[in-house]
């Protein structure tokens, strides 16, 4: 069980009617809820839960429209991401109980400072390293609208401008990432046919395949509702079309695909994650056609030549530049 739902389970009475649990880990906590709802914005997340729960999961990038007294939410990573949802969640609210939980490290002391705005925010514990709060709502206010919070930048490519539409939470928001910016300048010589953005966040990398290679279909994956609509977003206002994916890893992709390109993602804290990557290299032969390639940027210091190498096939390095590495390997 995640640490945030044992928090909540040692007061397990304050959640026994209608409370919907925003984002919460794919765990047991619903089994131990029985009247208890999710909002999920985790493809895998959502799969997991209707496996086990079905009926009581909605997915998407807005508070779901169904019937609940109390909310939870489960504290993400950024802090854009936490305002949109606490205020959509608080417009849904007023006379209710909003909580928030989430673990110190992740910042929960800060972030519940942001429960000022709709009430007197009361600290209920303090326990698994994570805290648990609560505030009732006095002031409900206004559903923000996700769109107005799209924060809209152009990139100056040597093709013309990219309008990118990025929303709160959605990596590297507002901004071009590095290993992105080196990708998008070795793009040459990608074969022809159905093309797979993999981890396709606000939509940059599909978005310049599909101008650059029109004939070419485009598809995206991301596993974050967030990210697949700025994705969608940024193909519409570069009047382009391809198709975007919600779904967890390399399995929810389409196969015969003439080549996979991605900055994939991996999380570097404690220790470093890299498990989607590392399925997406394991099984990437399974999704191309033979002859597809797939090209990765990668930092210099994951080690990710032998694995492609047991994989897929020779690996060869396009570019090594400020840390990042451009890797190219077909399929026999
Ligand atoms: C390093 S970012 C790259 C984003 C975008 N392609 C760019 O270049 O700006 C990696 C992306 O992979 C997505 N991601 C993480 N785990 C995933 C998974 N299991 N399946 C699909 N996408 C995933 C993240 O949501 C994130 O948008």
């Amino acid at each position: 069980m995640d640490p945030r739902s044992e928090v909540l389970l040692r007061q397990r009475e304050l959640f026994a009617g209608r409370v919907l649990l925003a984002g919460p880990p794919a765990d047991d906590l619903l089994g131990q809820l029985p009247e208890a709802l999710t909002w999920n914005w985790h493809a895998g997340h959502q799969q997991r839960l209707q496996a086990r729960f079905a009926g009581r999961n909605s997915y998407g990038t807005e508070v779901p429209e169904i019937e609940f007294d109390h909310a939870v939410l489960f504290l993400p990573k950024s802090r854009e991401l936490t305002d949109y949802l606490l205020n959509a969640l608080a417009a849904r609210l007023h006379g209710g109980t909003l909580y928030l939980v989430g673990e110190k490290r992740a910042g929960i002391e800060r972030a519940a400072k942001q429960l000022a705005a709709f009430g007197q925010p009361r600290k209920l514990d303090n326990a698994r390293h994570c805290q648990l709060w609560q505030v009732q709502v006095n002031q409900a206010p206004k559903a923000p609208d996700l769109q107005a919070l799209a924060q809209p930048f152009s990139l100056d490519l040597a093709d013309g401008p990219l309008q990118v539409i990025s929303l709160p939470g959605v990596f590297s928001h507002g901004r071009l990432d590095r290993g992105s910016a080196l990708l998008l300048e070795h793009l040459d010589d990608i074969p022809h046919g159905r093309l797979l953005d993999f981890g396709c966040g606000a939509g940059i990398i599909g978005a310049v395949l599909k101008r650059r290679y029109p004939h070419s279909e485009v598809v995206m994956l991301d596993v974050d509702a967030f990210a697949v609509r700025s994705s969608r977003m940024t193909l519409a206002a570069n009047g382009l079309d391809a198709e975007v994916i919600s779904g967890d890893g390399i399995d929810a992709a389409p196969g015969q695909l003439a080549a996979i390109i991605s900055n994939p993602p991996f999380h570097q804290g404690v220790h470093t994650h890299y498990q989607a990557s590392e399925t997406l290299i394991e099984r990437a032969a399974q999704h191309l056609s033979p002859g597809g390639e797939m090209r990765l940027v990668a930092n210099a210091f994951l080690r990710y030549p032998p694995l492609i190498e047991a994989h897929l096939g020779h690996c060869q390095t396009l570019a090594n530049a400020d840390g990042f590495r451009i890797y190219r390997a077909r399929r026999g």
